[in-house]
């Protein structure tokens, strides 16, 4: 790799989960407390970072095109250096390095701190990558934070010990880990002072966070709601994502106790069959999964579900994908994610028997997204009607339109005064399939 002078502008592209969007916003805080600038609209950066994905084959192979596209540069113009951060770079680190001679840095997912030293060395003639995945904290590296959107991410666990057979992120993202509390609450202060008004507390496993408070007590993940919520100013609070057997009675109380804490619940149970959630290694059931929802909703009348789904697992049976059919409906989902299985070289799923054609997978993904829709649509025209304080986080088309979210997470526009930033109360007056339309009240009284 040829000497080059260090990159003055970056473009950072996040691709995949919520954590990878956090990732990349402290990356950019990273690369600007070097001095570096976000490149302009329209214009070529001299760094791009590829934050990526590799929950799925179609997300990783992304990669490559991209790659492919920075460096074909037409007349003079120098092709940009490029960096490769997140999951694929930790799984297929040496294979990227190997095929793609363009790449001048490969960067993990729990190195990313290391990013500067990084790049001098591949700007200095020697391409450079860091996989490492060290207990010591790359958050601490991290400059403070600074600016935040309306509905901010703060990442509280990462890494999961679960091991469904079917996925990868316990071998890229690694064991889990929980950040400290006091590390937290700083940050979501620092988050508030910088404009945040909601924040969604990010881990693969989310329930699994554990601390302490300043008095060495322990915390779980609703001791933590429970003392973020005491944030003046923070206005909302999420997590994401659940697993459903990390579910204590402390989180289900605190949806019912927490009035900053909004009525909302990613768990996914990815299939409605025991004999394949078994194969999946989940330990828990179809039914074990409706009793915890009962306890959710028993505490917490309103809350909206959402969900995942894997279809196509390896030895999945039609009649095995009619039981996920059935819990679809039985569990009422406001939203779910649903994905045709994709083999990921290195779990266990990926050499099973029984891997399911793909116009079988693609026929089930279709029924399936048509029960999902069919329910999205009933939760939002039952709606309609309810008043609610809706968070607005951006402009929309029409001149006086503003968007944003409501307490139930979904998309609602409406026209008037209001500034980005401002918790609005609305009535919900039209529902369609993927956001709702608003009639402006007034502003929230924060
Ligand atoms: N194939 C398809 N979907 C997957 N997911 C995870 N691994 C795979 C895979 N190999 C889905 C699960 C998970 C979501 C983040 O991605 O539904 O909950
Ligand atoms: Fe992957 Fe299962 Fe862990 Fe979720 S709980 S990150 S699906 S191993």
């Amino acid at each position: 790799m040829q000497r080059r002078e260090l990159p003055r502008t970056y473009r950072i592209k996040s691709f995949g989960c919520q954590m990878n969007v956090y990732d990349g916003e402290r990356m950019g805080e990273l690369l600007a407390a070097q001095g570096m600038a976000p490149a302009a609209e329209g214009e070529e950066a001299e760094l791009v970072v590829l934050n990526t994905c590799h929950i799925r084959e179609k997300a990783a192979e992304k990669v490559y095109s991209d790659i492919g596209r920075l460096l074909k540069t037409d007349g003079d113009a120098p092709a940009p250096m490029i960096a490769v951060a997140g999951c694929v770079a930790q799984a297929e680190g040496e294979e990227i390095m190997a095929r793609a001679p363009g790449v001048g840095v490969v960067v993990g997912p729990q190195a990313y701190h290391r990013l500067p030293d990084l790049l001098a060395q591949a700007a200095g003639g020697t391409r450079a990558t860091d996989t490492d995945m060290p207990a010591d904290a790359k958050f601490a590296a991290l400059p403070r934070r600074r600016r935040s959107a309306p509905a901010a991410f703060l990442t509280v666990q990462e890494g999961c010990d679960k091991f469904c057979t079917y996925c990868v992120v316990p071998y890229t993202r690694g064991a889990e880990i929980s950040r400290p509390f006091g590390d937290l609450l700083a940050e979501a202060q620092l988050l508030v002072e910088a404009g945040a008004r909601e924040i969604t507390l990010l881990g693969q496993n989310v329930n699994a966070w554990a601390g302490q408070d300043e008095a060495a007590r322990p915390l779980g993940l609703d001791g933590l709601i429970r003392r973020l919520a005491a944030v003046d100013g923070l206005e909302r609070i999420r997590y994401t994502t659940s697993h459903p057997n990390d579910v204590t009675d402390g989180l289900i109380a605190a949806h019912g106790e927490v009035a900053k804490l909004m009525p909302y619940l990613h768990l996914p149970v990815q299939s409605g069959s025991d004999r394949v959630l078994r194969a999946m290694n989940r330990s828990h059931t179809a039914d074990s999964y409706l009793r915890v929802l009962e306890r959710f909703r028993a505490a917490r009348p309103d809350l909206a579900l959402s969900g995942d789904f894997i279809v196509g697992f390896p030895g999945e049976t039609e009649a095995e994908f009619a039981e996920t059919l059935r819990i679809v409906e039985a569990a009422g989902y406001a939203h779910a994610f649903s994905f045709k299985y994709s083999p990921r070289p290195g779990t266990p799923a990926a050499t099973m028997d029984g891997q399911v054609a793909a116009e079988v997978m693609d026929d089930r993904l279709q029924r399936l997204q048509a029960t999902i829709a069919r329910g999205q649509m009933a939760f939002n025209a039952a709606s309609v009607g309810r008043r609610c304080t809706v968070l607005v986080e951006r402009r929309g088309k029409k001149p006086g339109q503003w968007l944003g979210k409501s307490p139930w997470l979904q998309s609602v526009f409406f026209t008037g005064d209001a500034a980005i930033g401002d918790l609005v109360e609305v009535e919900l007056a039209q529902a369609g399939p993927n956001s709702l339309e608003g009639r402006l009240l007034q502003l929230a009284a924060a």
